[in-house]
């Protein structure tokens, strides 16, 4: 079986129905929380180049996309989606990574967060370089925390005012501040 996992292009917008389908399924079976989108919004990721798409032939495999919050300061990698036939094959790992590279290189300023509930996310993050953070780290940008409101855990989030809630958070640093930091550790002189 082969996998094609690439950047979506504009003729991958058909898939956009299938896609929030598949997002409504795993929602209501895992019983937690999603940000709804709707088709539109993914066709419009798709159509500018922010997302990943896998294929299996014509077949829909999984996909992800990219959020810009606070002016392009905080990049989210957000829609993780398998399909149930290819899971535990690998896939989510190689769709995170793909969409990852493809907000440093769209963004290189940007940090790169996510909140999740999800282990199988929180090892692929680790992975990535993400570390857990406070949610008081991540981008207060009201679009982004309104993503929350379809999530059944909504009123615990606003009852903290935004402070924690069931998800993890966790962020990456941005690719400038990722290649600043090996600079800062080449100029350091260790005496023994
Ligand atoms: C979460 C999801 C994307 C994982 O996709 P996948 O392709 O099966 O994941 P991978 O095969 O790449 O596995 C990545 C890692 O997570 C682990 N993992 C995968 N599914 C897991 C699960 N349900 N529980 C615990 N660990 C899991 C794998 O063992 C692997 O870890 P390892 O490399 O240390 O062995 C997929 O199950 C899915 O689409 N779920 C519904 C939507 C969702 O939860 N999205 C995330 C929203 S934040």
């Amino acid at each position: 079986m082969q996998i094609n996992i690439q950047v979506a292009q504009p003729e991958h917008a058909v898939h956009a129905p299938a896609i929030c389908d598949l997002m409504a399924e795993s929602a209501k079976a895992r019983g937690t929380g999603i940000a709804k989108r709707k088709p539109d919004y993914l066709e419009e990721k798709i159509r500018t180049g922010k997302a990943v798409i896998a294929l299996v032939e014509n077949e829909l495999a999984g996909f992800s996309y990219i959020e810009t919050w606070s002016h392009g300061k905080y990049v989210a990698n957000s829609g993780l989606i398998v399909n149930p036939k290819f899971r535990r094959l690998g896939l989510a790992r190689k769709i995170k990574k793909a969409v990852f590279e493809l907000s440093r290189q769209k963004y290189p300023d940007a940090r790169i967060f996510g909140i999740t509930t999800s282990l199988a996310v929180m090892k692929i993050n680790s992975d990535l370089g993400y570390r857990p953070v406070t949610f008081s780290e991540l981008t207060q940008d009201d679009a982004f925390w309104a993503g929350c409101s379809s999530c059944p855990n909504f009123d615990i989030l606003t009852r903290n005012e935004r402070m924690m809630c069931l998800c993890t958070a966790m962020m990456a640093p941005s690719a400038n501040e990722e290649r600043q930091m090996k600079i800062d550790l080449s100029d350091m002189i260790v005496e023994s």
